[in-house]
C-alpha cells in the first residue's frame, strides 16, 4: 500500500516481493497508475497489469479495477507469450472507453483553476458510470452490451458517442480469452495453500473517502478495500506492508503541508527523477510528514514498512521531518478532513540526521540506521525493506 500521495515506489517493491507468492492481484484504480520496474538496463512502466508480471506469477485484475482495454492490449504486447497467458481479468470489472477519457478532460476544464489535475485516463468517469449503473463490464461486453443509454448520457455531456460499438467489438476480441472470476481464483489458491500479493495503486492520501477530497482519485486506495474490491472475505487478507519515500511527492492539485519550492526542491526532483510515470508531469516535492504517515498507517493497519529512495537524500544538504502541524498558534497531530485545515497548517520540523554525502556501497550508512529506528519508534511499524535505487539489486532486507 502507498502511504503517501502515490509514487512511493510500490512497483519496485511488488516486483521484489512477488517471488514469494503464487499470484499478484491489482484490486483498485486503473491506468492512472504508473508502476516502474527496472530489470537490468530495461525500465518497464505498468499502468494496469500487476507489477509482478516479470516474476512469472499469475496476474489477477480484480473487480474493483477499471480496465482500459487499449492499455491492457499494449501492456500485454510487451510480455512474452508464456507470461501473457497468466492474465485473468474479473468479468465484473468496469471498462474505460475513449469517451470516458474525453469526459475526464471536459470535467477538468469545467473546474477551471480548481482542476484536480487528473491523469486524464478516464478513471473518474468510469467509476462514476459504475455508480450510475451505466457502465459496461468486461463480461457484459462479451455477452453483448446495449449502448443506447450510455450513448445518450455521453451526448448530454457533450461527448460524441461515435465509435463506441466498434470499440466494444475490438475490446471483446481482446478480453474474451482472459475474462473469468478472480474472486473464485483467489479462494481456490487459498484453499490449496497458495498465496496472493495484493498490489495497491495510488496512495492512501488519494483515497476517495479518507484522502484530501476533492483532490483525490475516484476509488479506495487502502487495505480495507481489498476484500470488497476482489470479492473475498476479509479473513483472507493478511498483514499490510506500506511503502513510503524518505521524502514526499505529490502530482496534481490539492493541499501538501510539507511542500517545498526553489532550488532545494529542484535538486530533489532531479536527483529523484520526480516526474510522473503516467503523465510526465514534474512532481511537487516536500519533506516526509509523520502526521500524514501516522494517519495512513492507522488507515491501513500497516505493520511493516518499505522505505524508498533514501539514496536521494545523500545528495541533499538539508533534511527535515515534519513531526506535527501548527495552526492558529497551537500544535496538532491530526490529519483532519477539512481542506481548509490541511491548506493552512504550518509544518513543525525536526532535523534529526543528515544523510548528505552518505555512501551506499557497504550496506546501510549510519544515518540511515538511525532513520529506520526513528521511523519504527514514531510510527510503531517494523521497517522491513529499504531501497537505494531503481534496480532490483538495490534493495536491502532488514
Ligand atoms: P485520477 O486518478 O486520474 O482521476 O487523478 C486524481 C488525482 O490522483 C490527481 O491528483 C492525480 O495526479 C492523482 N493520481 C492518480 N493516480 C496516481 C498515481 O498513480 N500516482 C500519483 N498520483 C496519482
Ligand atoms: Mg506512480
Amino acid at each position: 500500500m502507498g502511504l503517501q500521495w502515490g509514487d512511493e515506489g510500490k512497483g519496485k517493491i511488488v516486483d521484489y516481493l512477488a517471488g514469494g507468492y503464487d499470484a499478484v492481484a491489482r484490486y483498485s484504480g486503473g491506468s492512472n497508475a504508473g508502476h516502474t520496474v527496472v530489470i537490468g538496463t530495461r525500465k518497464h512502466t505498468f499502468h494496469l497489469i500487476p507489477s509482478g508480471a516479470f516474476k512469472g506469477k499469475e496476474l489477477l485484475i480484480g473487480a474493483g479495477v477499471v480496465v482500459d482495454p487499449a492499455v491492457l492490449r499494449e501492456e500485454l504486447s510487451l510480455l512474452p507469450d508464456e507470461l501473457r497467458k497468466k492474465m485473468l481479468v474479473d468479468g465484473r470489472c468496469s471498462l474505460v472507453s475513449p469517451q470516458d477519457k474525453e469526459l475526464d478532460k471536459v470535467l477538468e476544464e469545467m473546474r477551471g483553476p480548481a482542476a484536480i489535475g487528473t491523469t486524464k485516463r478516464g478513471i473518474g468517469p468510469a467509476y462514476a458510470l459504475r455508480a450510475l449503473r451505466l457502465s459496461p463490464r468486461a463480461s457484459d461486453l462479451i455477452a453483448g452490451f446495449d449502448f443506447s443509454a450510455l450513448s445518450k448520457f455521453y451526448q448530454k455531456l457533450g461527448v460524441d458517442p461515435a465509435g463506441l460499438v466498434a470499440w466494444a467489438e475490438d475490446s471483446k476480441a481482446l478480453l474474451r480469452g482472459m475474462v473469468g472470476d478472480v474472486s473464485r481464483r483467489i479462494v481456490e489458491l487459498s484453499e490449496s495453500g497458495g498465496s496472493v500479493l495484493f498490489e495497491g495503486s495510488q496512495g492512501s492520501l488519494l483515497d476517495l473517502l479518507h484522502g484530501s477530497y476533492p483532490y483525490v482519485t475516484s476509488t479506495h486506495t487502502t487495505t480495507g478495500y481489498i476484500p470488497a474490491a476482489l470479492g473475498i472475505s476479509h479473513t483472507l487478507v493478511g498483514k499490510s506492508l506500506g511503502v513510503t519515500k524518505s521524502y514526499a511527492t505529490r502530482v496534481g492539485g490539492g493541499p501538501f503541508p510539507t511542500e517545498i519550492t526553489g532550488p532545494l526542491a529542484e535538486t530533489i526532483r532531479s536527483v529523484g527523477n520526480e516526474y510522473g510515470a503516467t503523465t510526465g508531469r514534474p512532481r511537487r516535492v516536500g519533506w516526509i510528514d509523520l502526521v500524514a504517515l501516522r494517519y495512513t498507517v492507522k488507515l491501513n493497519g500497516t505493520s511493516e514498512l518499505a522505505l524508498s529512495k533514501v539514496d536521494v537524500l545523500s545528495q541533499v544538504k538539508d533534511f527535515k521531518v515534519c513531526v506535527a502541524y501548527r495552526r492558529d498558534g497551537s500544535e496538532t497531530s491530526d490529519f483532519q478532513a477539512s481542506l481548509a485545515h490541511l491548506s493552512e497548517v504550518e509544518p513543525v520540523y525536526e532535523s534529526p540526521f543528515s544523510f548528505y554525502g552518505a555512501s551506499y556501497d557497504h550496506g546501510l550508512p549510519a544515518a540511515e540506521k538511525r532513520f529506520v529506528e526513528y521511523l519504527e519508534n514514531e510510527l510503531r511499524v517494523r521497517v522491513r525493506l529499504v531501497s537505494h535505487g531503481e534496480e532490483r539489486s538495490k534493495t536491502v532486507e532488514l
